[in-house]
């Protein structure tokens, strides 16, 4: 406790605001984008202030993600609103997000009244918990007159979940492990990389709330998979050959360690006690149709997050290609430019 409060602390110390939990407007607003990460987070080394084992990179999907009001409330408790519907406070969306709020209270009886809004299905494995917090974050910093640096608000937004540090950022963007205990050096940003062509297809298997949650499965993974001993070395490999790969814009060798990393982290859920599989028939059956589109010379790869859903990495010239061979198969697919 001690610890989240110096991290909380260390940050507001940069505030633009003197009295940093003084609402300076009636209301904050705030947007971001969700993300895909390409090479993924799984695993926590210290929980208290969210610290992964191991850097990510990932790309935002802009016109897809979270809008999100705040203002302070004379009601005595917090009002959660998501997608237009208020939430018992005691929900699990609803507890988590005041648990979080309750570290920007300036005394017990402040309450935030929250009005949030997802345009991608909730809890789905398409990241909303991602673009939430970043969202959140840029709505605390509007309304407290923060003027934090992009940086700062990516430690608060790792904070709430760690793959909201990450959607701080349009395009695409790195998230530190750091080293530091304090955590002060785990914030993510982006890579100057723009990339018109490469488009992201967004197959949806399944878009129902997902029996294990990323907190927890995570946890399960790391404390009992003998698999996920090899997972931070190469996750952070992986990692490296991504940056550079985005960098020399190298389609092939971003898709395929994109997908080996994806397929490598599900390995380890699946060797988890008891067992997290986030697939279903039809994730595989994509999988398959993936791998065909390859054999045929269509240069497509995958990723996958924990859910069933597939998210596609593939370039604007081929995405014709690749809309009508799902469409035979009656799979729902998506499109995305991620730098339109
Ligand atoms: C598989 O960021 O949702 O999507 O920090 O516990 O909130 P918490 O976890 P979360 O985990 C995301 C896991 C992932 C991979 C990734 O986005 O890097």
């Amino acid at each position: 406790k001690q610890r989240q409060q110096d991290f909380i602390q260390q940050i507001l110390t940069q505030s633009a605001n003197s009295s940093p939990l003084q609402a300076q407007k009636t209301r904050g607003h705030g947007q971001a984008p969700v993300n895909i990460a390409l090479s993924k987070y799984w695993g926590k080394r210290d929980k208290a202030l969210n610290l992964p084992i191991n850097g990510s990179v990932s790309i935002s999907l802009p016109g897809l993600g979270t809008e999100t009001t705040l203002s302070i409330t004379e009601n005595d408790r917090d009002i959660i609103r998501l997608n237009g519907t208020t939430l018992e406070p005691e929900a699990t969306f609803a507890k988590r997000l005041s648990q979080f709020l309750n570290w920007f209270r300036a005394d017990q009886t402040t309450a935030f009244s929250v009005d949030t809004s997802n345009s991608v299905p909730t809890a789905a494995g398409l990241a909303s918990s991602a673009s939430g917090y970043a969202a959140l974050v840029l709505a605390l910093n509007d309304l407290f007159d923060w003027q934090l640096p992009k940086e700062s608000l990516s430690l608060l937004a790792r904070f709430g979940s760690g793959s909201a540090s990450r959607s701080l950022f349009d395009g695409f963007a790195v998230w530190h492990k750091g080293h530091q205990n304090d955590g002060m050096d785990s914030f993510a940003e982006p890579l100057a990389t723009l990339w018109p062509e490469l488009t992201i297809g967004l197959v949806k298997v399944d878009t129902r709330e997902k029996p294990v949650g990323s907190t927890v499965g995570m946890q399960q993974t790391v404390d009992t998979c003998d698999l996920y001993k090899a997972w931070p070395e190469q996750a952070e490999r992986e990692l490296k050959t991504i940056v550079d790969a985005i960098q020399k814009k190298d389609f092939t060798l971003v898709g395929k360690t994109a997908e080996h990393n994806a397929l490598s982290m599900h390995a380890t859920m699946i060797a988890t006690w008891p067992p997290i599989v986030y697939w279903q028939p039809e994730s595989v059956a994509a999988m398959r149709m993936v791998w065909a589109l390859r054999e045929q010379g269509i240069e497509v790869y995958f990723t996958m997050d924990a859910g069933p859903n597939l998210k596609l990495l593939l370039q604007e010239k081929d995405q014709t290609a690749v809309k009508k061979a799902f469409g035979e198969r009656d799979i729902q697919i998506d499109f995305i430019q991620p730098f339109e």
